[in-house]
């Protein structure tokens, strides 16, 4: 049987992405990586998956005008590479309404913060700010809203007074290698139920992925 196919999307160093690789090596996730594409050039996830033999093309963000015309580019290279799920990973645009409603509820994103705290792009900032004990990370399958669809996966740190953005998110980058990739194979393997904001996990019986 043919294996489902993943596009991955990033924008930066792509370690998410080179778990994503890894658990494909290593039979955990049961896929095909179809493409991995960029909103930026010559960015280490580039690297990552030229070095692992995916197609992979950069679609510069900066040289179209309109989010409108970005977004018919990838689609068009999405369904040209016939990628069925969508794996956002760093990938640090907001898609529209439009186009997530081309693969709803096939689109997976990992955000570095407990959802529903701290949404957007600076969640360890926010953190540290805010003051919080406990940080981490949040898998969740993408809706039309920042950062608000139905949560998959979860996996909680500790926050240090002595933390600095960057301590804060590799601690919380390390269970982010954790849990994405088993999240995405629970989704491909039809173990996820979404009933209205919650997320069932077939045969769950810890409340967690293991
Ligand atoms: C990760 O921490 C990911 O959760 C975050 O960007 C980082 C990418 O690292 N994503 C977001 O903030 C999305 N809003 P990576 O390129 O090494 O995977």
């Amino acid at each position: 049987m043919n294996k489902p196919v993943l596009g991955i999307l990033a924008s930066g160093r792509g370690t998410n992405l080179q778990s994503i690789i890894d658990a494909v090596d290593e039979g955990k996730i049961s896929a095909e990586i179809g493409l991995v594409i960029t909103d930026k050039p010559a960015v280490m996830a580039l690297q990552r998956a030229e070095k692992n033999n995916i197609p992979n093309i950069c679609i510069d963000r900066k040289k179209y005008a309109m989010r409108e015309d970005f977004e018919a580019k990838l689609l068009e290279k999405l369904r040209e590479y016939e990628v069925e799920h969508i794996i956002l990973a760093g990938f640090m645009r907001i898609l529209s309404a439009a186009f997530i409603r081309n693969y709803k509820n096939h689109i997976l994103n990992i955000h570095p913060a407990l959802l529903p705290s701290f949404v957007g792009a600076h969640a360890h900032r926010d953190a540290l700010a805010y003051g919080v004990k406990v940080s981490g990370c949040t898998v969740h399958f993408v809706d039309e809203g920042m950062d608000s669809g139905p949560i998959i996966a979860q996996a909680a740190v500790p926050v240090f007074d002595t933390d600095t953005e960057e301590t804060l998110a590799a601690r919380v980058l390390g269970q982010e290698h954790i849990i994405y990739p088993k999240a995405i194979e629970l989704y491909l393997t039809g173990k996820l139920h979404i009933e209205g904001r919650k997320v069932l996990i077939k045969n769950n019986t810890s409340g967690g992925l293991s």
